[in-house]
This record gives structure tokens, C-alpha cells and sequence, in this order.
């Protein structure tokens, strides 16, 4: 692909992309009674005044207005083949990209589905796995690659490389599970699940800027013409979910936002390197694991709790009797705390049975790190953090991961 088979093509999808930003800031305030009327939406659990009904499932304004943006774009980089036909009309890239659309547009459907219906957990992991399929279904079609690079050291054992076959693909369709589920539990504050989205995909497009000179440009030139407009219209969802919140993004948008990041890794030949971008959603995940499987009780809602005094946020708590959970749930929460993880109380409550431990997230651990926060400051803290990971992940991918492979 020649450079200028690029320039032109991106160059028009930043101008649509930007047109989406403009479309999303004026949809949304407009469509907001909308959503209120038709029962969508949310009470904000953060703020003293928690009256206020803020409409949610808003991801799906911006989701709409990208795949809007993209079907438009369809044309530019396909389009001209039928003004030039010097070449054959690349049906590969075109099936690949139409299913892209399909998996993010179904997973937009499944979380508008989950916010109304509030569906149970096991529905959460099974959707995006289904939702995956078509687009494995046309990877396998398009004799995807299967193999991995082996690292130095285990080259005289294994080779330069190693075909996975079948477990390629499964780790491919539990990709789709993890990115949709991590931004969904690393959440809670206003701007935090918009703001994660929207540092994540600038941080993929550097990359693929980066990539657009190696041997796959053609593979991350796609993945650039999603993640941009993605990137773009969800930075348009931000400034009203930013504090104070006018808008929630509910599931709609997180299965969403997870969904395109997978989309854009499994065709973009990047599956493994994406993962790199999720250090903060991995580790909240990991630290999310007691209460996921409910070694420790976990509460409907996780998110910090208000201290009206203080207009900051302090960690949230959960209480349970020490005997009701496994001594080694115990002894690795006390381990936790020995390495000032966690906030852990025991022997209070009326009879001095009771055990205290802040909710496992990394919201509320930020929190316990670094005492009381104001909301907003306390977002901008963790997409700083969240941009920082993305520093240190490009240099994992580039210096450091040289010296391994
Ligand atoms: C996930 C978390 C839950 C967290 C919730 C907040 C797990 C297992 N689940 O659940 O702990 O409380 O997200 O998004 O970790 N809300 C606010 N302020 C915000 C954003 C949301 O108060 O800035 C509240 C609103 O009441 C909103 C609700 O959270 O209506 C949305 O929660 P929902 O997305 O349905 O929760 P889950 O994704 O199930
Ligand atoms: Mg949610």
C-alpha cells in the first residue's frame, strides 16, 4: 500500500470523525429527556444530591453516530476501486471490515439489552464470546496467522515460531470477553469509563501510527480508520460524562468501547500487544478476583462512597464475619494489607466479629494509597495514570520487548 493510499483515505476519516464529535456534543443534551422519558436512566451515587435522574445508556448516542461514520467512510478506501479498476477489488479486506462492524454493532445491541434488562453475570461472559464469532469465522477465512513469536531464550527448544491453531482462536474470542468486561468494572466515577476509552484509543492509534511504516501497515491502517472515529465521537460522550456528570454511558458503551478495541487487535494482527494498553483494567481485575468469585462479598455497587463533608470521595467498604469466609481468603487479605493493598479492619462491629475491607477496585485502592478525593480530580488522577500505562506499555512493546524476541 502506497503512502499516498493512506493519507488520502485517513485524512477524510478525521474530517467525518470530527463531523461525529460535533454530532454526538449536540445529540446528546438534545436526546437526554428522551432517554429519561423511556426510563433510562441513572441516580448519581457520588454527589449529595442523588434526586437527580441522569440519563444513561448514552454510549449509545456516540456508538450510533460512529458506526454511522463508518458506513459513510466505506466508500473511500473501497470506493475507488470501481473508478480505478486497474487492480481486483480486495474482497478479503471488505469482508473483513463489514464483519468488524457486525461484531461492534451486535455487542452495542447486547449492552443497550444488559442496560434494560439488567442481565445476570453469565450472560456477560457468554455474550461477547458469541458476538466474536463472525468475526473469527472471516479471520479463519482469510488464513489469519496462528502462530506466536517464541521468545529468545526458548528458541533452541521450540523454534523462531510456534502455530497455537486452535487455542489462537480461543484466546481471540476470551480477548473480546476481557476488554468488554475490564472497562466495565473499572468504573463508577463520572468521566472514568468514557475517559479509559478514549485514552485507550489514542494510545492504539500512536501505536498503529508507529506500525504504519512495518511490514503489517495494511493491517494497522485498518485498525486506524475504526479507532479513529471510535476514539473521536467517544472524546464527544466524554465532556458530558466528565464531572459533574450530564450523561451516563451504561453498558451500551463499555461492551462497546471492549468490543471495538478487540475488533480492532484480532484484525489488526495486534491481539497481544493491545493487552499491553489494559495494565490498569488488568490490574483492577486481578484485584477485582476475591470479589468476582465471591471469596468476599460483593455489593451491587462498588464505587467509592460520598462524604458530604468533606464534597470528596473515600473508599466504600464491605463488612462480612470473619468466619464466613476461607482462612486463606483471610490470610492473603492480610497479606494485602502487610503491602498497604488494602484497607483491612478486623474485630469490630458490635461484638467484634466483623471484618472490614475496602471494595476491591482500583478506584477505591487510589483512594486508600492516597487519602480523600474531589471526584473530578480524583478521574483525571486515574486517566493520568491510565496515560502513563500507555507510556510505559509502548515502551515494553519497542525497547524492552527487542531484547526478548
Ligand atoms: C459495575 C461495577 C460496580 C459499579 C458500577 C458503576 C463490578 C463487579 N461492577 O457494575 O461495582 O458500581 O459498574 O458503574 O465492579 N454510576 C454513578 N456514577 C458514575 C457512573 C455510574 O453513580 O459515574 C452509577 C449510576 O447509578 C448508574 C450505575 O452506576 O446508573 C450504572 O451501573 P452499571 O453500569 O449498571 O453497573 P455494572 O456495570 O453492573
Ligand atoms: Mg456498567
Amino acid at each position: 500500500m502506497g503512502k499516498c493510499e493512506m493519507v488520502v483515505p485517513l485524512c477524510i476519516n478525521v474530517v467525518l470523525s470530527v463531523v461525529g464529535f460535533g454530532v454526538v456534543l449536540r445529540a446528546i443534551p438534545a436526546l437526554s429527556s428522551m432517554f429519561i422519558d423511556a426510563g433510562l436512566f441513572g441516580r448519581d451515587l457520588c454527589k449529595a444530591d442523588r434526586t437527580k435522574k441522569v440519563p444513561e445508556s448514552m454510549g449509545m448516542v456516540s456508538g450510533t453516530v460512529f458506526l454511522v461514520m463508518m458506513f459513510l467512510f466505506l466508500g473511500v478506501p473501497f470506493g475507488q476501486h470501481f473508478i480505478t479498476s486497474s487492480k481486483p477489488f480486495p474482497h478479503a479486506a471488505f469482508s473483513e471490515y463489514l464483519t468488524s462492524l457486525l461484531s461492534i454493532c451486535c455487542m452495542l445491541f447486547l449492552g443497550f439489552a444488559d442496560d434494560v434488562l439488567n442481565l445476570k453475570w453469565r450472560y456477560k461472559l457468554v455474550l461477547p464470546t458469541l458476538a466474536s464469532l463472525p468475526l473469527l469465522m472471516v479471520y479463519y477465512i482469510n488464513q489469519g496467522s496462528t502462530t506466536v513469536v517464541v521468545p529468545r531464550l526458548l528458541r533452541a527448544w521450540m523454534g523462531g515460531t510456534l502455530n497455537i491453531g486452535v487455542l489462537y482462536y480461543i484466546y481471540m474470542s476470551m480477548l473480546a470477553v476481557f476488554c468488554t468486561n475490564a472497562i466495565n468494572i473499572y468504573a463508577g466515577i463520572n468521566g472514568l469509563e468514557s475517559g479509559q476509552a478514549v485514552v485507550v484509543g489514542a494510545s492504539v492509534a500512536v501505536f498503529n501510527m508507529i506500525e504504519l511504516g512495518g511490514f503489517q501497515a495494511k493491517s494497522h491502517f485498518f485498525s486506524l480508520c475504526v479507532i479513529i472515529p471510535f476514539t473521536i465521537t467517544s472524546l464527544g460522550l466524554f465532556i458530558h460524562n466528565r464531572y459533574p456528570a450530564k450523561a451516563f454511558v451504561g453498558d451500551t458503551f463499555t461492551y462497546f468501547a471492549g468490543m471495538t478495541f478487540a475488533v480492532v487487535a484480532i484484525i489488526g494482527h495486534f491481539s497481544k500487544t493491545v493487552l499491553l494498553f489494559f495494565i490498569p483494567q488488568i490490574f483492577n481485575f486481578l484485584y477485582s478476583v476475591p470479589q468476582l468469585f465471591h471469596f468476599v462479598p460483593c455489593p451491587r455497587h462498588r464505587l467509592p462512597q460520598y462524604n458530604k463533608k468533606l464534597d470528596k470521595l473515600e473508599p466504600s467498604v464491605v463488612e462480612f464475619r470473619d468466619t464466613s469466609v476461607q482462612w486463606q481468603v483471610m490470610a492473603a487479605l492480610r497479606l494485602l494489607k502487610y503491602l498497604r493493598l488494602v484497607h483491612l479492619e478486623e474485630g469490630v462491629g458490635e461484638d467484634g466479629k466483623l471484618c472490614r475491607v475496602n471494595n476491591l477496585t482500583l478506584v477505591n485502592l487510589v483512594l486508600v494509597l492516597i487519602g480523600p478525593q474531589h471526584e473530578g480530580s480524583l478521574t483525571t488522577k486515574l486517566l493520568v495514570i491510565q496515560g502513563l500505562c500507555s507510556g510505559l506499555a509502548l515502551f515494553i512493546r519497542y525497547p524492552l520487548a527487542d531484547l526478548f524476541f
